[in-house]
């Protein structure tokens, strides 16, 4: 049987995108490896979001690249985010490559490898949304975890944020429609899956291109769904999160108390500059809102420091916020030019020594905050979905999205139990199981 690989950087949609592509190639009658040097098939899934993971994308491509030398035959390909954004860049750069295609594009990877095996070069890049794209939805993805499962419900984001490459490699905003999405959330459900993660790029948007549906009604939908035991969702956008989403999420029993938005910074000036549509004020009443309905939230972030113009006194705004909030999560970055996107004009006035250091400071803080959370876990009673089992113990999760590892038999692998945490580390739990 023929083998495929598939090498995956970036988010949640990214992996997402790769489970559909997994599970086109198996249709297809190949197999997946771990070991991209005995693949036929070898498929890069990229980023573009910072400059970083496009460097990464030119090394591990130059690595792959020596399959073909056992295997004259193999294909290699490139899709995802930078391909979109920079396709026949990358094949002048890596003229070794059978296929580039871009994030609208999957759908046709069974006629792409059909030209690639043939010996041709297939490219498929559209600037345009191909209307067909809804194809994928024929096909089943191939997950790790049997217990939890991702699903697109929006693609594209109809946001500017002067920083952002996102709308120029994902497109507008194209909600799924409900009952595509209800009859996935059924075949997951009948396949094992007790936790559905809502994904988009835009979540909260969900619904405004149908017209018909709001992302809360489709929180309910799922929800309604016989079987579904938990659901999370990610991203949200603080301007569309409005108190209908937030009592939703209050009042539905299955959604999981957590909730990542981002902030990107604390300035009103930074704010106001990044296009993000909120103040610190209307931002932290939204937080204050979700901490008003549900009590216990876990929250998380994402922090983007050394925008252009960004001062020290800008910076404070954001530490300010980040001690405000205690999130038990941040994820910080850099800020990093994008090409072609309004903020890579905008002039950089701060050294970079000076933006590194105070992107370690923020998380030298949020370790500590981060910590403090975990450690007011210890000796409380938590639920957990246990989901694998790692060097002999199980590991889950908890509704607050907290790792647990705890001894007990792959009986209650996939099963919700109730463990007590016994102690805290600064990245996971441990516990005893009670239930
Ligand atoms: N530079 C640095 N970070 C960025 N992000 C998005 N674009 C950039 C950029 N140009 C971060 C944001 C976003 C996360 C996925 O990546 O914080 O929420
Ligand atoms: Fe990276 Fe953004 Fe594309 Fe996700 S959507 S892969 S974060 S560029």
């Amino acid at each position: 049987m023929k083998k495929f690989y598939i090498k995956t950087f970036g988010c949640q949609m990214n992996v997402n995108d790769s489970q559909k592509m997994a599970g086109i190639l198996k249709h297809l009658g190949y197999e997946p490896t771990t070991n991209w040097e005995e693949a036929d098939v070898i498929l890069v899934n990229t980023c573009s979001v910072r400059e970083k993971p496009d460097q990464k994308v030119l090394s591990a491509l130059g690595e792959f690249k020596k399959v073909k030398k056992k295997n004259p035959n193999a294909v290699i390909g490139v899709c995802g985010c930078l391909a979109q954004r920079a396709g026949y860049e990358l094949l002048q750069k890596a003229p070794y490559l059978d296929m580039v295609f871009g994030t609208t594009n999957i759908h046709h990877l069974p006629q792409l490898l059909d030209e690639a095996l043939k010996g041709n070069k297939a490219v498929e890049i559209l600037e345009e949304i191909d209307e067909r794209e809804t194809e994928l939805d024929k096909y089943p993805t191939v997950r790790e975890n049997k217990y939890t499962a991702y699903l697109t419900v929006i693609r594209g984001c109809d946001k500017k944020c002067t920083y952002c490459i996102v709308p120029y490699t994902r497109g507008k905003e194209r909600s799924r429609r409900l009952g595509d999405i209800l009859r996935e959330v059924k075949e997951l459900v009948d396949d094992g899956v007790k936790e559905i993660h809502l994904l988009g790029q835009n979540v909260t948007a969900y619904g405004k291109d149908l017209g018909d549906v709001k992302f809360w009604e489709l929180l309910y939908a799922v929800a309604n769904v016989e079987g579904v035991e938990r659901i999370r969702f990610t991203t949200g956008h603080p301007r569309d999160l409005d108190e209908d989403i937030i009592k939703a999420m209050a009042d539905i029993p299955q959604v999981c108390e957590y909730l990542h938005l981002p902030i990107q910074a604390g300035s009103d000036r930074i704010l106001k500059a990044m296009d993000r549509g909120y103040t610190q004020k209307e931002y932290l009443e939204k937080i204050e809102l979700l901490k008003k309905y549900i009590p216990n939230i876990a929250l998380s972030t994402d922090i983007i420091v050394g925008f252009p113009g960004e001062t020290y006194e800008d910076y404070l705004e954001t530490i300010k916020v980040l001690k405000e909030v205690e999130y038990d999560q941040v994820f910080s970055f850099k800020y990093s030019p994008r090409p072609g996107t309004p903020a890579a004009e905008m002039e950089q006035t701060e050294d970079p020594k000076e933006i590194s250091k105070r992107l370690n400071d923020l998380i030298q803080l949020q370790k500590e905050i981060s910590f403090k959370k975990n450690l007011a876990y210890e000796n409380k009673e938590v639920e957990v979905l246990v989901e694998e089992e790692k060097d002999g113990k199980l590991v889950g999760r908890t509704r607050t999205n907290k790792l647990v590892y705890f001894e007990g038999r792959n009986t209650l692998l996939g099963k919700l139990v109730l463990t007590r945490i016994t102690k805290a580390n600064r990245y996971s739990l441990e516990g005893v199981l009670i239930k």
